[in-house]
């Protein structure tokens, strides 16, 4: 369409608003990620064996990238122009993520521990890509997508350092 000085009107599209059930899905993957940051640290702090510092490193390095995207999550609720809701409260009540276990943790045993942590987030985020992917919510499922093939990598590389 034209405008007054002739030019042509670009088309736009408004501040995307979320549909219900996507909103909730993605609360519920940030209390993963946030409960999954936390069992890093906590494997950080706890590990013990003879691969210490290699292990204890790699743990806080991935618990600062699941601690971004657990930003980039929250801040994607609000790009819907929902609540991001991300206290450690809400966390404890939303996760889907098996608890870690308490006291010092073997090097194997932590590395066990959060292989199938990633594997219970890369089910729970595949399923909310198809929830996104029903609404149309492209966006939010590229974002899932983009997520599901870190949290895969990050698997890998804990697989890699256990016999
Ligand atoms: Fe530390």
């Amino acid at each position: 369409m034209a405008s007054k000085n002739g030019s042509t009107k670009t088309k736009t599209r408004p501040a995307a608003t979320g549909n219900a059930t996507v909103i909730e899905g993605l609360n519920a993957r940030l209390a993963d990620l946030i409960d999954l940051h936390w069992q890093l640290k906590q494997a950080h702090w706890n590990v013990t064996g003879p691969n210490f510092i290699a292990v204890h490193e790699l743990f806080d390095e991935q618990a600062t990238a699941v601690r971004a995207m657990a930003d980039t999550v929250a801040e994607r609720v609000r790009a819907l122009q929902a609540a991001a809701e991300g206290t450690v409260r809400y966390a404890v009540e939303r996760s889907t993520l098996d608890d870690f276990p308490s006291g010092l943790v073997d090097w194997e045993q932590a590395i066990t521990q959060l292989v199938d942590r990633y594997e219970q987030c890369s089910a729970q985020f595949q399923s909310a890509s198809d929830v996104a992917a029903e609404a149309d919510d492209k966006a939010t499922e590229d974002l899932y997508v983009e997520m599901i093939r870190q949290i895969d990598q990050f698997a890998y590389f804990l697989r890699a350092h256990a016999k």
